[in-house]
């Protein structure tokens, strides 16, 4: 069974809406488990990015529910393939609450970089999660 990891970014419908936010970590709490599916959420009042990390059918399962979900639009699909090694073992869904604008850059190199790529599996320093993980701990420690 092959792992995976998805990466796509999207617009909340609704700016700011923390309300939203809490009721999707909810659903994530409960679901992902059953899934196996780990992660990380980033939102920065305007803008999610989420990776995804589990068996590609959980994954793209999931990825069919989320991108019918009325709380977001405008979804880009920034990455996906396969990995040795998940970067957020321990995490159902981590969540990172991060300043208004940040996510575009982010969005746009991550773009980039993805065509770069070949087919591989990307080992654990080398995956997209585990360069998001970096940024994740970071941010945790500067809070
Ligand atoms: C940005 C975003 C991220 C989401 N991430 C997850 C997720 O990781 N796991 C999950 O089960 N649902 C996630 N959802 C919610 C799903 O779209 C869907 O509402 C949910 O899985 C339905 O399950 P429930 O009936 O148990 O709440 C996300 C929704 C949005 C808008």
């Amino acid at each position: 069974m092959a792992l995976l990891e998805l990466i796509y970014t999207s617009f909340a419908e609704a700016q700011n809406d923390t309300d939203d936010v809490q009721n999707i970590l909810a659903s994530s709490e409960r679901n992902n488990v059953a899934s196996n599916i780990t992660g990380l959420l980033l939102f920065d009042g305007a803008r999610y990015i989420q990776i995804l990390e589990g068996e590609s059918q959980d994954v793209e399962r999931l990825f069919m529910t989320i991108s019918k979900d009325p709380r977001h639009h405008s979804l880009e699909l920034l990455h996906k393939g396969p990995i040795l090694e998940r970067s957020f073992e321990t995490w159902r869904m981590a969540y990172e609450a991060l300043p208004k604008g940040l996510l575009s850059d982010l969005a746009e190199n991550m773009a980039v970089y993805s065509l770069e790529q070949d087919g591989e599996p990307l080992g654990v320093d080398e995956s997209f999660g585990a360069k998001l993980n970096g940024m994740f701990m970071d941010a945790i420690a500067a809070e």
